[in-house]
Order: C-alpha cells, then structure tokens, then sequence
C-alpha cells in the first residue's frame, strides 16, 4: 500500500506518524528532563535544563494544537472491527485523555513559570509573555497540578503502549504497523 502524508481508511500517515512519534519522543524526554532537573543541586547545568525543559515543553504545546488541527481535517482510521464494546470504549478514552493531558502538561507548566514571574524565552528564540499575575498561591497550585497530571499520564501511557504491545503480539492484528512507517500491509 502506498504511504501517504494524509491519513486513509486503513492507516495513519506519515503527517500523523510523524507528529505522533516526535511528540512521543519529546514528552518522555521531558519527563525525564523534569526528574533531573528537579534533583539537581543548584548550579549552571540545573538552570539550562530548567531553560530546555520549559523550551521543550512549550514546543510541545504548539505541537499538541498542530496535532488537533491535523486529526481535524483528516479521516481517522476507525478501530479494527474485531473489538468488543468495552475496548472500544477503553481505546477512544485512553486516546482523548492523552490528548487532554498533552495540553494540561504544559500549561500548567506555563502557569507555574508565569505565576513565578519568571521571563520565558523559547530555545533563546522567542519570547513568551506571562500568563498571570505574579503569586505564590497559584504558582504553587500549577506545581501540584504539573505533578499530579504527571503521575496520570504515567498511568494512561502504561495502558496506551501496553494496549499497543497487545494488538501486536496478543491479537496480532494491524494496529501498531499502521502507526508505524514502511508500506507494508
Ligand atoms: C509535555 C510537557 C511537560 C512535561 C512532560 C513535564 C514534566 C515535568 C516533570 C516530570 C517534572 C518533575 C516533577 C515535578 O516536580 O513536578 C517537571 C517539573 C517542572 N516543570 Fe515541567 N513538564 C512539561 C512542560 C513544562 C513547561 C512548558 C514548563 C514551563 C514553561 C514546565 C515547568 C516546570 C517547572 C518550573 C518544574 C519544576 C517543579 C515545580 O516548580 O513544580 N514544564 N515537569
Ligand atoms: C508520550 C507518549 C505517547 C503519547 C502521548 C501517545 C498518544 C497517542 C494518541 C493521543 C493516540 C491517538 C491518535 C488519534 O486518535 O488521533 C495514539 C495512537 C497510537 N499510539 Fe501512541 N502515544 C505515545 C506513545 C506510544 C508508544 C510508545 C506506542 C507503541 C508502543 C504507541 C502506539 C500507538 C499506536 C499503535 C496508535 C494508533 C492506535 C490506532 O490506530 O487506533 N504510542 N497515541
């Protein structure tokens, strides 16, 4: 089958593949990034990493609307028909909360930072203005929220990639390989 930038009936595109794999990659590295930095003791290496895990972060929010509006105006490839109701129901809800974690990630992020008074500049490229009043209060919510969306999102990616390893070798059906790069089947 050819593979195509635009999604099909049967199978995510390269467009889709491309966006999904690079956020996949730059959110663990985030996460991991934000364990380091957080542990660090103080000095020049913990404030880079602060710097490249908000740059990270907020490229990774553009990413997530790209991502919206280009699932918008494609098909979706619909779930294999074999699968009963409650996996159905299981897969479409593990896949809206990734999507609704992907932006609650960064913008609570974006808010501790804000709330912080802290300037935000992207990869020393662009500047982001502040989203909030400067407050300790808030800042000190979003940091609660930033780690408490962590931990969900742990437990969704452990049902998402343990859902994928599934289709692959338990039911062996085409699920991961139509997500994956390479025309076959
Ligand atoms: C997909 C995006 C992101 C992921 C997966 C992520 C993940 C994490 C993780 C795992 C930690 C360490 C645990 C913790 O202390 O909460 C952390 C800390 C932190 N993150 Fe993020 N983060 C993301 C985006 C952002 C963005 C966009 C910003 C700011 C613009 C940001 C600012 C921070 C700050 C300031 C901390 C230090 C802890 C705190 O003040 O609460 N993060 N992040
Ligand atoms: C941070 C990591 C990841 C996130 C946030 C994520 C998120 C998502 C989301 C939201 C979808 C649904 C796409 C849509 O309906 O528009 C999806 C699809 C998919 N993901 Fe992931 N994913 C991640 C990592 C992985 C990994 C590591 C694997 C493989 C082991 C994987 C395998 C798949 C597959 C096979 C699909 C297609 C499902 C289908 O065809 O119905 N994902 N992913």
């Amino acid at each position: 089958m050819m593979v195509t930038v635009k999604n099909t009936a049967r199978r995510w595109g390269s467009g889709a593949q491309l966006l999904h794999w690079l956020m996949a990659l730059g959110i663990l590295a985030s996460m991991g990034l934000g364990w380091v930095m957080v542990y660090l003791p103080s000095s020049a290496l913990k404030f880079e990493l602060y710097a490249l895990h908000k740059s990270l972060g907020i490229t990774l929010l553009g990413l997530v609307f790209l991502r919206l509006a280009w699932r918008w105006v494609n098909v979706t490839p619909p779930l294999p028909d074999h699968l009963p109701r409650h996996e159905r129901v299981l897969a479409k809800g593990t896949h809206r909360l990734l999507y609704a974690l992907m932006l609650l990630m960064p913008l609570s992020g974006y808010v501790i930072n804000s709330a912080a008074n802290f300037p935000l500049n992207v990869f020393g490229l662009v500047q982001i203005p502040n989203l909030t009043p400067e407050s300790a209060t808030l800042q000190a919510i979003a940091s609660n929220l930033h780690l408490g969306v962590f931990w969900g999102f742990v437990v969704l990616l452990i049902l998402h990639i343990g859902g994928a390893l599934r289709h692959h070798f338990v039911l062996r059906d085409n699920t991961l390989r139509r997500m994956l790069p390479g025309a076959r089947r």
